[in-house]
């Protein structure tokens, strides 16, 4: 990737998603939503950017009720793009999911109901995925054992520090009704990762986009990938979830930042832009000249441009 700025290009990028609550069968999650064509929609275009990927996270709620069938067919969608890509998947466990199902079918386990907690490393950047569900319930919990884990796993900082994947957000929901079935403790979560090399959170849950920054640690909230709730709903409706905004995020990991984008699976039809084969010759130029021809607002190129 060429970098034209003060910043060279991200040590690697990862795609995150979440919430796709996959049902056996042919049978879509509420009768409506098509989510296998919208994660295959997603792919394609990824696939058609040309995007450097690392891995393909997604936050949990992959299947809405936990069926062996529903996590075969998400495999058997996720991970040909993922090979094609070749990125690595990370699967994450929400509320919807269950232990025994998960590890047997994506991990290759024998069933169990241990916590599905996992380590992973790219280039030096270290993954931590955390399992916050509760068997039975909808709300979510680190155990004491997991938070020891955890504690544990960050006392070695990773080269280019960690990332953590959990389902439930260490944030205060937006939507009252969420705040039922958050994460409980969330102060608990905070103290086990305080003074370590965590630099960011990657969670779903809300099935809307959120971001927030607590003692400094963003956490990146991924819209739901089979519907998402309207926070501006109306006042007379309780809660309002809808076919719309299924959405990844992009992540791209620097030395020293990380910048989450929002890359939509709609169709974008082009109004304007440049040929792929203009790069090698803007390449070509110092950086003195690409200012000039792009910044200079009296350059013949943006006088071209704005007729
Ligand atoms: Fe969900
Ligand atoms: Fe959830």
């Amino acid at each position: 990737m060429s970098s034209f700025g003060q910043h060279p290009p991200p040590l690697l990028s990862l795609l995150h998603l979440s919430d796709t609550h996959l049902l056996g069968g042919d049978r879509p999650l509420f009768g409506v939503l098509e989510t296998e064509r919208k994660l295959d929609q997603l792919f394609h275009k990824v696939s058609g950017s040309g995007l450097d990927i690392a891995a393909i996270i997604i936050t949990g709620d992959l299947a809405d009720v936990g069926e062996a069938e529903a996590y075969e067919k998400l495999a058997g969608i996720v991970n040909p793009w993922a090979h094609s890509l070749g990125a690595e998947v990370v699967w994450v466990m929400g509320n919807h999911d269950k232990r025994e199902p998960f590890s047997e079918v994506l991990f290759g386990q024998a069933a169990s109901m241990e916590p599905q907690d996992h380590v992973y490393q790219w280039q030096g950047l270290r993954l931590v995925s955390l399992d916050t569900s509760v068997p039975g319930y909808h709300h979510g919990q680190l155990t004491d054992d997991q938070l020891a884990w955890l504690r544990r796993q960050l006392e070695t900082p990773a080269p280019q520090g960690t990332l953590i994947a959990m389902h439930h957000p260490p944030l205060p929901a937006p939507a009252p009704l969420m705040g039922i079935i958050e994460l409980d403790e969330q102060d608990a979560f905070w103290g086990a990762i305080s003074g370590s090399d965590v630099r960011g959170i990657l969670a779903g849950h809300l099935h809307h986009i959120s971001f927030s920054a607590t003692h400094g640690v963003p956490v990146s909230v991924a819209a739901g990938m089979c519907y998402n709730i309207d926070l501006l709903g109306d006042k007379d409706r309780l809660l309002v979830s809808s076919d719309r905004g299924q959405a990844a995020s992009l992540v791209n990991v620097y030395n020293d930042q990380i910048v989450f984008s929002h890359v939509g699976l709609e169709e974008m039809p082009e109004v304007h832009g440049f040929s792929a084969e203009f790069l090698a010759q803007i390449e070509a130029l110092s950086p003195e000249s690409r200012r000039e021809m792009f910044s200079n607002k009296a350059s013949d190129f943006n006088r071209t441009i704005d007729r």
